[in-house]
């Protein structure tokens, strides 16, 4: 499968023109205690201003024809972060959806969660529910939001689901393959991140898409995440058309095409 995909970028891509922006951008969100701290202010600031540069990075992925864009707002880990930092963070999410929502339904976007939905403040699922019906039929960007969310809890929850229909002989163990595991992961219904980038210099992917990622290109950027802004983007981007992508195989297939 990985080679047909080389192939087919290969030949739909003759050099001769600009190549696409990357379909599928995922980006890790990280820098914004750093970026308080050097400024003398508390953590929580640097969340505040945090969620300023998601909503540029969701109009320039708009503006640039990404179709979907992943943001990683908060980890299965993260709740062992200060409680008044978490809940900072979950105020600020509440804060976007009710704020923001009309907007981004009003310029077509989707919106759409991953990670794990049995142990979520109360208040905050009904409104992440609501995120998702209200734009359920848009066709712009898809904005998908990782809350509460952990690549290996995300495998754990969907080798459940597979075992249990093995267990129930819906299945049979020799029917498992890649196409059901991603098919039972939060993000079956998208395509796997082209481009996955992290933001503040830090070089790791701290339990995000670890499955989806197998194929990603990954650009590290120094700026810290309130920083973050379409110039940050567009430069990334740009890492990334220098990038030659294999998928395994020997065929080089420009990033993008
Ligand atoms: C990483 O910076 C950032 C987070 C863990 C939280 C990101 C959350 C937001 C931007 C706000 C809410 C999100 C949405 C989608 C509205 P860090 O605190 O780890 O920074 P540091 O590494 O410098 O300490």
């Amino acid at each position: 499968m990985a080679e047909q995909l080389a192939a087919d970028a290969f030949q739909e891509f003759d050099g001769s023109s600009q190549p696409p922006v990357p379909e599928n951008v995922a980006i890790i969100m990280d820098g914004n205690g750093r970026w308080a701290q050097s400024r003398g202010l508390p953590r929580t600031q640097g969340h505040r201003k945090g969620v300023e540069a998601v909503r540029a990075a969701v109009r320039a992925a708009g503006e640039l024809g990404i179709k979907t864009l992943t943001l990683f707002s908060f980890s299965s880990e993260n709740w062992n972060r200060p409680a008044d930092e978490v809940s900072e963070i979950m105020g600020l999410l509440k804060i976007f959806i009710r704020r923001d929502l009309a907007d981004l339904h009003k310029e077509g976007v989707r919106v759409s969660i991953i990670g794990a939905r049995d142990n979520i403040p109360s208040d905050i699922k009904p409104l992440l529910e609501e995120a998702e019906n209200l734009t359920r039929n848009n066709t712009s960007t898809r904005l998908v939001i990782a809350f509460n969310y952990g690549s290996r809890d995300e495998i754990v929850r969907a080798t459940k689901k597979i075992a249990e229909k093995a267990a129930s002989g819906e299945l049979k163990p020799e029917d498992i393959d890649q196409d059901m595991i991603s098919g039972a992961l939060d993000t079956a219904e998208w395509s796997d991140p082209d481009l996955i980038i992290r933001t503040s210099g830090e070089q790791r992917l701290s339990n995000f898409l670890m499955w989806q990622a197998a194929y990603s290109e990954f650009v590290f950027l120094d700026c810290l995440w309130p920083d973050f802004d379409k110039v940050e983007l567009q430069n990334a981007i740009e890492i990334y058309h220098s990038r030659d992508r294999r998928y395994g195989g020997v065929k080089v297939a420009k990033a993008g095409a």
